[in-house]
Formats: structure tokens, sequence, C-alpha cells
């Protein structure tokens, strides 16, 4: 806080010291690196010296208390020019050089005496000038002899002359000797006769993801990204203004639920650097510049029609020019920053906004969108022909996509709507454009809002069946079902069969998630029969719907046909499935085949639909499609492509912010985690998904996330911790009426734990549902785990034969780990029997499967194993593990190895070619490869990115 603490006179209206003191630095990373190899050049000896130049608040007093945070070792001097001292000699080099007073005897005399003058420590004369430059490059190399010097000079424009020259002297005359000088100064300071050994640093706003930190973190109200992208481009990103502006904003403005001012209010610091200029500028010029900044465009012929309008000309922007507000080129009026365009709005009076406005809107011919906004920013009270034209100007952005720009635009023309059909009907359409937008929070207000109001039966059951779907994506699972299914039935009553099958079958969904088997069987059935003869798109709904469900309730003899029959519809009959819950049913489905253990089917739907979804740049619509590409993986064995697909699902979830939508592949991935023993990362998922969980009725998220934990105990060997974590994962009443033993991994997980506790009662209890389950639905891998689980408590010949019997069934079907697990236990199994080398067999086995799969803590139990069984097992597989890659790292290691070009890898990533390029060297360094080609091998197998190569 080194400038900061200086004495700066509180009348200083442009100190920012009353600003919310930053908490982190965020961001700057470059200047940063920059700024700590400056300190390192120090501490060995070298010296540095840079000036850091930047407009009003845009963080060069924050690198600069960075740069001090940096410098603990050092001998730390600052010094920070004010407007009121900025007329008094030697003010800021005597803050500079007053804390090296111990040094002072390092001085010829000569040096001594001017510096005690030049600091006022005693009375006499002026000294002269070179020899208080001397002095103090004197000072400060002696301080460096002792130690590495920091000297930080903020707010250069106002240190007096004397003092910066002083210190300029030194800067040129520092090329060694371990000092570091840095400067901070606003652009009237870059002028100074700046020497060349001073680098310079032209500082401009924060990185977006910084940007949207800061003003998240200064309000209390949760800004949408629309919210925060306007912002962002409001401010150029400077820090103050992010800070301040949402100050200006009502909550309901930063939340998406009223349209933003246009231009963006400056905020109270920011506001008064310009305001002042602007007051200077006579009436006639700042009524056009006024003009020109609500304008909003910036061509000469047009900006002069709009001031035509109120008897003014460009001209008479002029005076704004000469000072410094705006730049004119050949063509166009261009402000100097865009917060000036905020303070020449902040200055005007309401009124004097709307004449503005209605100016402009006078001139505008053509731009419906344009003319509408202007008219509405004109308007008083309600107008119903404004609000038509901003309907228009609405509709117009949906059908080129703006739906964003929209959701705005249909709201502004609620609000101007008198009360009644057409105003319901309006905020109705601004929640479909918020649902579009994935801002389901707001899409739920609106359309409660448009419900409240409408009247006419077929907007009312619209608006409802949305109204669910919004709600289901915010969390409310049951809560959306039963809206869903009351809309169906009055649809049904009006005898629209077909409408009211595809309501229902959209029903079935929620029930997955809070595990409503019933409701969700009752919703089923009835949309089933209701879409006897319907169109393709509702019939595969439906077929898919009532399949799954059944699926989930064990009834897997009805569900297969019916599932197979929907995945027919989707290869053969071209039911578009690329919306928002389009995707849903695809990857239900899939979901469900996987399930049933029918790969290569769940294969076929995946594929096509996440490389459209990649193609047509709808990152929106893949969370939840690479969250079951991400369990297909897992389950066959191919966790590099299960990790990279779920990653990816749940940074996709957050980035596009679709609400519900990460949880899902963040559970699976905390299973991943917990198989190969990544602890931190597992609990990490966890407490994130639990975290949604708390607002949901999403009981799948819970369950998960303790069969994730269980796991991870239970690899590690803490029994009783997984016991406890398992049983929350089994015991939840909503989850019994889910039947599909693929849905329980954890059971055969907590019937492990039981045996190893010796709980063989408990162990048994479970073990009796499972295989009830499994009597049902049979499955492979249920019938292996039942053997499994069944040896683990039979004794003598009885559990050797369950042994094999389980080993049989594993192989056929392929499942690694599950496979691995149970050798593990028949190894342990006979060597606890005394059958040392028949055990080894089975363990070396699992191990060479932990191994490959990098499922650490089973490795290291089987490696026990192996040495309790008399021989020394082989070593960890030389070379990095895929799991040491960061998750992008293994994206892009995977596409590269599937055969893509880095462009391509980019383009199917959402990234640019360098950062491919980027992670490649790391991929390549981690993992000891030098190639290409070793690449490949090394993932060779493997499935490739999602959507571009197929999962095995
Ligand atoms: N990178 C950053 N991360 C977080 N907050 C920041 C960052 N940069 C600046 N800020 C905050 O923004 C505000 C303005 O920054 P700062 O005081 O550094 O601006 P400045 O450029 O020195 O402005 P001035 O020229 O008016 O002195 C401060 O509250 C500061 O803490
Ligand atoms: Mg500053």
């Amino acid at each position: 806080m080194l400038a900061r603490t200086m004495n700066r006179p509180v009348q200083d209206i442009t100190a920012l010291d009353l600003v919310t003191p930053s908490r982190a630095l965020l961001g700057r990373d470059e200047q940063r690196t920059r700024i700590d190899g400056m300190l390192r050049a120090a501490r060995r000896g070298e010296s540095a010296a840079l000036v850091i130049i930047g407009e009003p608040g845009i963080g060069k007093t924050a690198l600069l208390d960075y740069a001090v945070s940096q410098a603990a070792d050092m001998i730390v001097l600052s010094a920070c020019g004010t407007q009121a001292e900025q007329a008094l000699p030697f003010a800021a080099l005597a803050d500079v050089l007053r804390p090296l007073e111990e040094f002072r005897g390092a001085l010829v005399p000569a040096q001594h005496e001017a510096l005690a003058l030049a600091l006022a420590e005693e009375p006499g004369p002026p000294p002269s000038q070179l020899a208080v430059c001397v002095g103090t490059l004197g000072l400060l190399a002696a301080a460096a002899d002792r130690k590495p010097v920091l000297i930080c000079a903020d707010d250069v424009h106002w240190i007096d002359a004397p003092s910066l020259e002083a210190l300029l002297f030194s800067a040129r005359r520092l090329a060694a000797g371990g000092i570091v000088m840095i400067f901070g100064t606003r652009p009237e300071g870059a002028e100074l006769p700046w020497p060349a050994p001073i680098q310079r640093l032209d500082l401009t706003g924060l990185d977006r993801e910084s940007a949207y930190q800061i003003v998240q973190r200064s309000t209390s109200a949760v800004p949408t990204e629309l919210v925060l992208d306007r912002l962002f481009a409001g401010t150029s990103g400077n820090p103050l203004a992010l800070a301040e502006v949402p100050g200006q904003l009502t909550p309901r403005q930063l939340t998406g639920l009223d349209p933003l001012p246009e231009p963006l209010p400056a905020g109270p610091t920011f506001g008064t650097v310009f305001r002042s200029r602007i007051a200077a500028l006579p009436q006639r010029s700042r009524d056009a510049l006024l003009v020109a900044a609500i304008s909003g465009h910036d061509e000469l012929p047009l900006l002069a029609e709009a001031l035509a309008q109120v008897g003014l000309a460009n001209a008479d922007l002029e005076p704004a020019e000469t000072a410094g507000l705006v730049t004119f080129t050949a063509t166009r009026l261009m402000f100097n920053h865009p917060l000036i365009r905020a303070a020449v709005y902040d200055a005007a009076l309401p009124a004097q906004r709307r004449e503005a406005h209605r100016a402009i809107a006078g001139s505008v011919t053509g731009d419906l969108a344009r003319k509408a906004y202007h008219l509405s920013e004109a308007c008083l009270a309600p107008d119903d022909d404004v609000a038509l034209l901003l309907e228009q100007a609405a509709a117009q952005a949906h059908s080129r996509g703006g739906y964003s720009a929209s959701v705005h635009t249909y709201m502004r023309s609620a609000q101007l709507s008198t009360p009644g059909g057409a105003r319901a009907k309006r905020l109705v359409q601004a929640g479909i454009q918020a649902q579009l937008t994935c801002q389901m929070d707001a899409s739920v207000r609106l359309l409660e809002q448009g419900l409240a109001e409408a009247t006419d039966p077929q907007l009312r059951l619209e608006a409802t069946a949305l109204l669910a779907t919004s709600m289901i994506w915010c969390g409310r699972a049951g809560r959306g079902h039963r809206l869903l299914v009351e809309a169906a039935e009055a649809l049904r009553r009006s005898g629209n069969d077909h409408a009211a099958a595809r309501l229902l079958s959209h029903a079935t969904l929620p029930c997955f998630l809070n595990r409503e088997i019933g409701a969700g069987l009752r919703a089923g059935e009835r949309a089933y029969e209701l879409s006897e003869g319907s169109d393709v798109h509702t019939r595969f709904r439906a077929l898919t719907a009532l399949g799954c469900i059944l699926s989930y309730a064990g009834q897997t003899e009805r569900a297969l046909p019916l599932l197979l029959e929907a995945c027919g519809l989707f290869h053969h009959s071209g039911v578009d499935v690329y919306d928002t819950v389009g995707t849903a049913y695809v990857s239900m489905l899939a979901n469900c085949l996987i399930n049933m253990e029918e790969f290569a089917e769940a294969q076929k739907l995946l594929e096509p639909v996440v490389a459209t979804c990649r193609a047509r740049t709808a990152p929106a619509l893949l969370p939840y499609a690479l969250a079951i590409c991400g369990e297909l993986a897992f389950r066959t064995g191919d966790w590099p492509a299960a990790y990279a697909n779920l990653t990816e699902g749940v940074v996709l979830g957050e980035e596009t912010g679709s609400y519900g939508d990460h949880p899902y592949p963040r559970s699976a991935l905390a299973r991943l985690a917990a198989a190969q023993g990544r602890e931190q990362e597992c609990c990490e998922h966890v407490q994130v998904a639990l975290s949604f969980y708390g607002g949901s009725d999403f009981h799948t998220i819970r369950t998960r996330s303790h069969g994730a934990m269980g796991l991870l105990l239970l690899g590690q060997g803490q029994v009783e911790k997984a016991i406890t974590e398992l049983e929350q994962a089994v015991f939840s009443p909503e989850a019994r009426a889910v039947r599909e033993p693929a849905l329980w991994p954890w059971l055969p997980d907590l019937i492990e734990a039981y045996a190893r506790a010796g709980r063989r009662a408990e162990a048994q209890r479970q073990l009796d549902d499972l295989i009830e389950m499994t009597e049902l639905a049979g499955r492979s891998w249920a019938r292996a785990v039942v053997a499994r689980s069944r040896a683990l408590l039979a004794t003598g010949a009885e559990a050797e034969r369950l042994f094999t019997a389980a080993l049989d069934e594993h192989r056929s079907l392929s499942l690694p780990f599950d496979q691995a697990r149970t050798e593990l236990c028949y190894g342990e199994w006979l060597r606890r029997s005394g059958r040392m080398a028949a055990a080894r067999e089975p363990l070396r086995a699992a191990l060479a499967t932990f191994d490959r799969l990098e499922a650490n803590p089973w490795a290291n139990r089987a490696r026990t194993e192996l040495r309790a069984s008399g021989v020394n097992p082989r070593n960890r597989p030389l070379g990095g593990q895929t799991q040491d890659l960061t998750p992008q790292e293994t994206q892009v290691a995977m596409a590269v190895a599937s055969g893509m070009t880095n462009r391509a890898a980019a383009e199917a990533l959402f990234l640019s070619s360098k950062t491919v390029a980027f992670h490649l060297t790391n991929v390549y360094r981690k993992l000891g490869l030098n190639s290409r080609t070793q690449l490949a091998a090394r993932f060779a197998g493997k499935a490739g990115l999602a959507g571009h190569n197929p999962v095995p």
C-alpha cells in the first residue's frame, strides 16, 4: 500500500482511496512476470527501470503495490505525486530518501549538505540541482550495496519537477547495482523526458475473466453473462470503472431483468475526471456532445443528421476535440475513452437526454432496432406504438440469432406496453429468449410474470411448458415435472393429444434427476399412448422417455425394444434433436443403452450428436452429451477420453451458463478422480456438485457424489469412512425406486467395504438387493459383481467357484476396471488361503490393468499383495502418467494423436492454434515424448476426441 499511505491531501478528489480496496490483483500475468523479472535481476545485482503509463483507474498503483508486495527482502522506497504538492520542490524526493538516513555517512560532505537542504532538514539557500542529483544517486547506491532496492514513484505527472529530475538522473545511470525503479503515470506524464534505460509499459484494460471478477465482487447481485459483457465493453476493462459502475445500476439491471442504460453511467471517481472538462465546454458543444454520446454511431454524416434535428452541427463538437474528449478522423468522430461517453451522459439532465434520444430517433431511417430503441428512451410513460416497434425489432433480432439483444428488447417492449394481452405475450417472449441464452433464472421470472398476466389459453400453455423447462434447468425438477403434466392435461382436454404427448415425454426428464421414478413412469406411459400415430419427432421423444424410465425401473424387457425403436427413428427418420431438449433425449437414450451394455448402439448415437454440436459451434448443447461420452469411456476403460470429455462437459457447462449442466459431468469426473486416487480433485468436484445439489432436488447428484467419495476411500483402504459415504449414496429413499443395477455402481463398493470391515450381515442385505435387481434386469456387469460380492462373503471351494464364475462373466464383456478389481479380490483370497503361486496370476493381471488405467491406489494394493505372495511386482511404467496432463492438454493430446492437425484440433476444441501448440509442447514434456507418432502410439486404441473418433 505504498503510495496510498503517502501524505496525499484529503481534498484530492482523484485519489482512489475511497474505492473498495483491492483484495487481490487479478490478471496482469504478463506485467507481473515483467516486474518479477526486474526484481529477480536486482537480486542478481542488475538494475532496471520501468514507467507504467495508463489512464485513471487502469491499475497502475495496483501494479506498484504488487511490486512492493514481492520485495519483502529488499529496501523499498516510495513516493507519490499529488496536485497539492506539485509546486513544492523535492517533496517527493524527501519521501524516497528519508528512510535512507543511515547511509548518509557514505556521501561526500557537499552532497550530504545538498540533500539536507533539499529535504528541508536544514535551513539555507536552495541547493544545486546537480549536487542533489548526485547525492541521490550516491545514497541509493550505498543502500543497494547492502540490499537490493525498489523505488516506486506513483502519479509521476504530479511529482514536483526537481524530485523527478533527481530520480531520472539516477535512473539513467543504473545499469547495474541492484536497483529497480518503477514509475506510474497517467497519459499526461507520457511526454516527460523519460531516458532510454527506462522501459515503457502501456497499461490497458484487464482481460475479460478478471474484469468479470471485479464486477462480481463489487456487487451482491449476480450479473448475467450479457451484463458482464456489456460492462466489459463499456469500460474497456478499466478496473476502477468496473468496480464503480455496478453501484450505479439497479439489481434488476445487473441481473438482466431490466435493460442496461446506454451509455453506461460512469462511476463517481471516474466521472469526476472528465466532468470538469465537459463542464467547461460551451452549452452548444455540450448539447452536441450529448447527441454524439448517445447516438452510438460515429459516422460524421449520420451524426450531422441527428444534430440537425436539434439545430446543431458537427462543428459544434470542435471545442470538445480541443479539450481532448473526442477526436475527428476523416469520416468519424471517436470518443477518446468509452467512459467519456458515460460522463457526458451523466452530466446531462434526464430531459436533455430524452431530447437527444428523440433527435436521434428522428434522424434514423431504415434501422428499425435503433429507431425503436431511441424512441423508447425518449418515452416517459407506456406507449403502445413504441412498444409495438420494439416488439418488431426484437423479433427481427431473434430471426437473426441475436437472442440476447431480443431479451432486452422484448423486456423493454413489455415495460412500455399498457396492461393487457400484448404485454403478457411480450414478457413470455422475453422469457423464451432468456432461455435460449441459458439465462434460466431470468427466464423463470419473466415467464412467471407473463403467466400472471396472460389470459389467452394457448399463450398460457406455451408459457407453462417453457417455464417448466427453465425450472428444471434451475434445479427444480419436481416443480417442473408437475407444471408439464398439468399443461399436458389441458392440451389433452382440448383434443391435442400429440402436443400433450410431447409435454409428457418432457415431463419424464426431471424424474431421472430427482428419482421420482413412479411419476416418470406415469408420464412416460401416457406420452407413449398419446403419441400413437404422431409425427416422428413426437414419437421419438415418447419412445425414448418411456424406454428410459422403464429401464430405470428395471423393466428391461419392455424398455429395450422401445429404445431400439427410438434409435431407428434417430438414424433413419431424420429426427431433429439439435435444441436444448432434443440433445438431452439423445443423451438420455445413449445413457440407458450404456446401462444396458449396448455400447455400440450408444456410440452410434453420441458420435453424430457431439460432432454436429461442435460443427454448429453450439457448445451449450454439448455438456450433457459429453458427460455421457465420458461415462461410456469410463466404463469401457478409456480413461483419458473419459477425463477429456467430462472435463470439457464441466467447462462448457459453466462457460455457457447452463446452470444445471455441470454438476452431472462433474460428479462423473469425481468418480474417475476417485478411481485414480486423485484425492484433492475428487473432493473438489464433490464439493462443487454438492453445493449445487443444495439448491436443487437432483438427488442423483447427491448419490453420485457420495458414491465417488466412497470409492476414493475404499481404494485408499479407509474402509469405515468409505462405508459412511457409500451408505449415504445407497440409503436414500428416492434412490430405491431405481432398479437398474448399472445405476448402482456404489452398491458392490459398499458390499466390499462391509466385507472388509467384517460386517457380513449388512453386506449380505445389500447383496440380496443387488441380486434381486440383477435377476430383474440381467446385466453381464451385474452378474459379475454379484458373483464377486458373493465370493467375498463365501469360504472354501464355494468362494473359489464364485470368483471363477465372476471372472468368466467379466470375459464376456470387457469392463477393465471391474475385472481387475475382481482379480485383485481373488488374488487376495488365494494368498490368504496360502496358495501363493496361484495368487500371482490374477494379481499380475490386476496390476497390469490398474497401471494402464493409472488407478494408482488400486495398483498399489495389487503390488502389496504380489509382494506378500513372494514376488517382486513390476515397477510402475516409466514416463509421466497421462493423469499428469491438464484436461486441456489431454484433449489436445488425444485430438492430435487421433491424426488431427493443430488447426483442426483448435477448431474442434474452441481454442486458438497457438494454444494447441502450447499445450502440445507441455504434453511432450510431461510424457517424455518426441513426436506425433510417439504420441499416437501412447494413445493408441484410445477414443480420441468425442465427436471425432469412435469410442471403442
Ligand atoms: N489487476 C487488478 N485486479 C484487481 N483490482 C484492480 C486491478 N487493477 C486495479 N484494481 C483496482 O482498481 C482500482 C483502480 O486501480 P489503481 O488505483 O491501481 O489505478 P491507477 O491506474 O493507479 O489510477 P490513477 O491513475 O487514478 O491513480 C483500485 O481499487 C484497484 O485496487
Ligand atoms: Mg494510481
